[in-house]
């Protein structure tokens, strides 16, 4: 179910920390706590001289120190709370305010632009964890000064931050509290139509959960039919049109490569076009392509047994595609929105592809097989050459592709790829405003010599050495007449050790927002 999140500006909720919930958080950018505290004017309205003398008051907190008698400032400067980014000061309210526990969240240093919508997203996503983690059901969010123009993002933050995946848990394990309404508490003047925002990001936060979900679904009960499944299921309540492609149906349309990937399994491969036409002529045509292994096993060139569980996560591409179809659904943008997913289960059988195979492509180029567990590359060249016959003005695919790249940029950041320098401006403004981390890698043209075949068109893998780089140039093979394309290899950030952000452990969705702001702002324009 939506959370219920209801507006209240500072005036109407006396002293705002009065609100009747669970758990109260604010937020307060980094300040030096330091001899600029002595200037504090809530000293007056400090009760207990003693607290406050022992430790001056720090302005930022003048607020709560006020209901608190000066300890929260006491306890700022104990635990050396700053208000940087991620820190959080926790305060027992013991009976002081209604709610159990106040937090204070750190923002960090403000940016020159104001308050942007990730840190909104941000603030939000972190109270939402914060109130999971208190085991509370109701949320009173304080936002800072400037935050009321991020209603949508909030909302975003909100469901994205309150997001488990229980599903599989019963008994004692399933969660017995779950965080349900949020009472947001605006400093400034409530913008105009506050709810109409609201209910846009709980439905944007909602679809990044759709794939999050996806991503979470262990191999055993999403096979590629069943990814599928899900995307003819959004495309129905969206009002999207949407075709399933199934194996003969892949065959029939010569996507040999797609083919050949997924014959080593007992589980069929699907490919999967869900379209968005807006009603009025469209200003730009987009594509968007997601690699949906539904589990990779490697095949014949299997992988070792450790961390080979973690590759039921192999189709986050494609759950992506179903997240933003989700989104581009609630949006209704005024620009044509294509998603392709080339799902297939990686297997080692008998009927499996093998080392040294040749096969043809819906491209019609020949690739000779090197390594079966480099398959991504090959679901994708299939369907980048389908993206490309819909003469997109700018094409995105995204996939789990390499290790290679999370060597190169570590677990959190994703690596993008782009054909020219307008489509990297594009993916980079995107980048920008969903507070993603995604770096821009070069397609060094020197690395397409190792794709050279003796007996095909092309080998489909090179060297070790530049592994994600010529995982891209082997994709730019296939993309036609497309001038703007981006390849973005998230192998890491689709899921994360560690909760940050508006992100808990676990599978992230990472991607699904900034696709959305690029289509966003296709829109616009
Ligand atoms: N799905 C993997 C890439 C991957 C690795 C994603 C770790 C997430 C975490 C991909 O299919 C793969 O196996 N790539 C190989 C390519 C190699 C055989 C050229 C790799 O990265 O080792
Ligand atoms: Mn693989
Ligand atoms: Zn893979």
């Amino acid at each position: 179910m939506s959370l219920q999140i209801e507006v209240r500006t500072s005036t109407d909720v006396p002293g705002s920390l009065g609100a009747n919930c669970d758990v109260v958080v604010l937020g307060t950018w980094a300040f030096a706590a330091g001899a600029d505290g002595k200037k504090a004017k809530s000293l007056k309205t400090v009760k207990a001289k003693v607290a406050a003398s022992a430790s001056p008051p720090i302005k930022e907190l003048a607020d709560v120190d006020a209901i608190f008698d000066g300890f929260v400032s006491a306890a700022a400067r104990r635990e050396e709370f700053k208000g940087k980014h991620e820190q959080t000061l926790r305060v027992p309210s013991l009976g002081r305010v209604a709610a159990r526990t106040v937090l204070v969240l750190g923002l960090g240093d403000r940016d020159a632009d104001g308050v942007t919508a990730a840190d909104a997203r941000s603030f939000a996503g972190r109270a939402a964890r914060a109130a999971n983690a208190e085991k509370a059901a109701s949320l009173a969010l304080i936002l800072p000064a400037g935050m009321e123009r991020q209603l949508r993002a909030v909302a975003e933050g909100l469901t994205l931050g309150a997001y488990r995946f229980t599903k599989y848990l019963t008994g004692d394990r399933k969660p017995k509290h779950e965080l349900s309404t949020v009472t947001l508490i605006l400093s400034g003047r409530a913008p105009r139509e506050p709810q109409a925002q609201i209910d846009l990001g709980l439905r944007i936060g909602e679809a990044v959960n759709l794939a999050r979900d996806l991503s979470s679904e262990p191999g055993n009960a999403l096979p590629p039919a069943e990814l599928a499944r899900h995307a003819q299921e959004v495309a129905r309540a969206g009002k999207l049109k949407v075709q399933v492609f199934d194996g003969k149906e892949i065959v029939r349309r010569k996507m040999f490569l797609l083919d050949a990937v997924g014959r080593g399994s007992r589980n069929e491969p699907r490919f999967v076009h869900i379209s968005y036409v807006p009603e009025k002529k469209a200003k730009k045509r987009l594509v968007f392509v997601g690699k949906g292994i539904t589990f990779d096993s490697g095949g014949l060139c299997i992988k070792p047994a450790a961390g080979m569980g973690e590759m039921k996560g192999d189709m986050s591409g494609a759950g992506n595609m179903v997240g933003l179809m989700a989104a581009v659904a609630a949006l209704r943008p005024a620009v044509e929105v294509h998603a392709l997913m080339a799902c297939a289960e990686n297997m080692p059988d008998g009927n499996a592809y093998r080392p040294g195979d040749i096969f043809g492509s819906l491209d019609g180029k020949t690739v000779e097989i090197v390594n079966t567990d480099a398959e991504g590359r090959l679901v994708l060249a299939d369907a980048l050459a389908y993206g490309a016959a819909l003469r997109p003005d700018l094409m995105v695919d995204n996939a789990t592709l390499t290790g290679a790249c999370m060597v190169a940029l570590g677990a959190g950041c994703s690596g993008y790829y782009a054909t020219s320098d307008k489509a990297a401006a594009l993916f980079a403004a995107a980048v920008k405003e969903s507070g993603e981390q995604m770096w821009r890698m070069p397609l060094l043209e020197e690395l397409r010599e190792s794709l050279r075949s003796d007996v095909a068109d092309l080998k489909h893998t090179g060297d070790r050495y530049g592994g994600s780089i010529s995982a891209a140039l082997f994709l730019r093979e296939f993309i036609g007449e497309v001038k703007n394309f981006v390849h973005a290899d998230i192998a890491g950030p689709v899921s994360t050790e560690r909760a940050f952000g508006w992100n808990p452990k676990g599978a992230t969705g990472h991607g699904v927002l900034t696709y959305l702001s690029i289509v966003e702002h296709a829109a616009r324009r």
